[in-house]
């Protein structure tokens, strides 16, 4: 049985050894204190995104999404930190059903009442509303995958997942390079030509989610070439009839 100071180094080292943990955590909370107090109070007219006067639902599912949206990201913390999935798999499992039923999905449906009206035309509308639908796809191949005990599947899926859920955080870094690329102008308080900013909205819309994404696959990329890199030296060492340990 581990000691309490042999499971406190192995945490330590946990962290140590995934620095993403600690900065991804940090991350989040910059992001969720300055995107939510414009929501907290219900009222519209403090939205930082403008609510089209002929569409009811539009305001009370974005709020609905914004606060779901952040169960998915504070949970979606929890779940990618590798301690706490080892030390803890009760609250791994526990907090994965708040990330799929109290975050992703509702938040996911919600959006779809808010994305297909963006302010800034096709490029924003077509990347958001096609990142929600992924959104709950890959979340819900990600559940199924673990109710069938197929783990590594389950795994997979979720780091898509969970990397989506981060694209909203890349958003705020996309657009402010893309507003320096198509019209710097806006970043210095003068009025941008509209179609150019709606430009350079679309175009941060989809690099946020699409780099995210291929950063996943590169990522689970590397951990599969890892894996049967360590599977090959387990067998040549077999074979040469050499302790695993040695
Ligand atoms: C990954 C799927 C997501 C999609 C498809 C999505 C889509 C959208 C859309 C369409 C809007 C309306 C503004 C616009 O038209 O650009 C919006 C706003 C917003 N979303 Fe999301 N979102 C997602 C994830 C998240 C998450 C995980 C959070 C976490 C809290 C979040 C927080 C917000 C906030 C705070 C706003 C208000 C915008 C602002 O005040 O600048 N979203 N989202």
């Amino acid at each position: 049985m581990s000691s309490p100071l042999t499971r406190r180094t192995a945490s330590v080292r946990s962290v140590l050894t995934r620095p993403w943990v600690g900065p991804l955590a940090v991350v989040t909370v910059v992001f969720l204190v300055l995107s939510l107090p414009p929501y907290l109070g219900l009222d519209p007219s403090r939205s930082r995104v403008a609510i089209p006067e002929d569409r009811p639902l539009y305001y009370p599912m974005l709020a609905t999404h914004i606060f779901l949206g952040t169960v998915a990201l504070v949970t979606g913390c929890l779940q990618v930190w590798p301690w706490l999935r080892r030390r803890h798999p009760a609250v791994h499992r526990w907090s994965g059903r708040v990330y799929v039923f109290g975050g992703v999905l509702p938040a996911g449906a919600a959006v779809l009442f808010v994305a297909p009206f963006g302010e800034f035309g096709p490029a924003q509308q077509t990347g958001n509303t096609l990142l929600a639908v992924l959104w709950l796809l890959v979340t819900v191949a990600g559940y199924r995958a673990a109710r069938r005990r197929q783990f590594v599947a389950h795994r997979e899926w979720m780091v898509r997942s969970v990397a989506l859920s981060f694209s909203i955080v890349a958003n705020r870094l996309w657009i402010v390079a893309c507003l320096a690329v198509f019209t710097p102008e806006a970043l210095t308080g003068a009025t941008p030509d509209p179609a150019t900013f709606a430009q350079a909205v679309g175009v941060s819309t989809w690099l946020s989610w699409v780099v995210n994404l291929l950063v996943a696959e590169w990522w689970l990329q590397r951990g599969r070439f890892r894996e049967r890199a360590r599977g090959g030296t387990v067998r040549a060492r077999r074979e040469a009839g050499t302790p695993a340990g040695a």
